[in-house]
């Protein structure tokens, strides 16, 4: 284990074989910090925060000579608040903000410039690239890959191995810098499984859609969307939206 002198680490806090600590690192109380976890210099943790083996916090951004979206600048330290949990395996960016009683499975990515919400769930092999805004009480399950630039308000579910694209150029022409944009999912909006959203896209209060579909237009509020490409399927049923205890 390797603490650097200038860390502040509160009481009741244990730390695994080869953690490494740097500099101007604070942990909260009662923190668990698990073998092999590296945390950065400035992260901040809150207490009762469980940290599993091997995960990393607190990494800066690397730039490809090729990156479209990523841009070198000084970011704030990486925050985790209270009672959140973070499995194995995991990598969370500087500059990002995780909430309470948020839990993040084995294998997550959680890039740079991210903000999740309280009491929310990012499933296993999630990535979450940066400047995604996430809100509480969501659920993201295995696999999901939520692109740069997207918004996902509360009480949204978004199954395994869903895909949010932002860029409808493909990587071609100046005009795509215009144009880059996540989709948004306005509160409640459900995803099926495997479900593909293009750039830009609009997915409505409580709508749903459906396992497979490919999203190429804004979804209004409370329908099914389903097919290739997603149209009109049928409304939401009433007793499945939050205000009439749909959960
Ligand atoms: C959209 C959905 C909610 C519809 O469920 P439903 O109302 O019970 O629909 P049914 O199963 O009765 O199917 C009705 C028709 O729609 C078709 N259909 C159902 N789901 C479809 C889908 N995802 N895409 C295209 N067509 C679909 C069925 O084949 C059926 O067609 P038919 O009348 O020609 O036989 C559901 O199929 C779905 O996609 N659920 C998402 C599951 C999921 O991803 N869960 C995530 C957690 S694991």
């Amino acid at each position: 284990m390797s603490v650097s002198q200038n860390a502040i680490i509160g009481n009741g806090v244990s730390i695994g074989e080869n953690a490494i600590i740097e500099d101007d690192v604070v942990i909260g109380n009662n923190v668990t910090i698990g073998h092999n976890v590296i945390i950065h210099s400035g992260v901040r943790i809150d207490d009762d925060v469980t940290i599993c083996d091997g995960t990393i916090l607190g990494k800066s951004p690397l730039k490809a000579l090729t990156s479209a979206t990523t841009k070198l600048k000084i970011l704030p330290p990486l925050q985790i608040k209270k009672g959140t949990i973070i499995g194995a395996i995991c990598i969370v960016y500087k500059g990002s903000i995780i909430n309470e009683n948020v839990f993040i499975g084995d294998l997550a990515t959680v890039r740079e410039e991210v903000e999740i919400g309280n009491n929310t769930i990012i499933g296993r092999g999630v990535s979450i690239e940066n400047q995604t805004k996430i809100g509480s009480y969501v659920k993201i399950e295995t696999e999901a890959y939520i692109t740069a630039m997207s918004v996902v308000e509360d009480h949204c579910f978004i199954a395994p191995k869903v895909s949010f694209s932002n860029d409808n150029y493909l990587g071609r022409t100046q005009e795509r810098f215009k144009h880059f944009k996540g989709p948004t999912l306005k509160k409640g909006a459900r995803i099926g499984v495997n479900a593909t959203i293009l750039p830009g896209i609009t997915i409505g209060e409580e709508a749903v859609v459906a396992a497979g579909a490919v999203v190429t237009k804004d979804v209004p509020a409370r329908v099914i969307v389903a097919g290739i490409p997603a149209k009109y399927f049928k409304d939401v049923p009433e007793e499945q939206l939050l205000d009439k205890g749909g959960i």
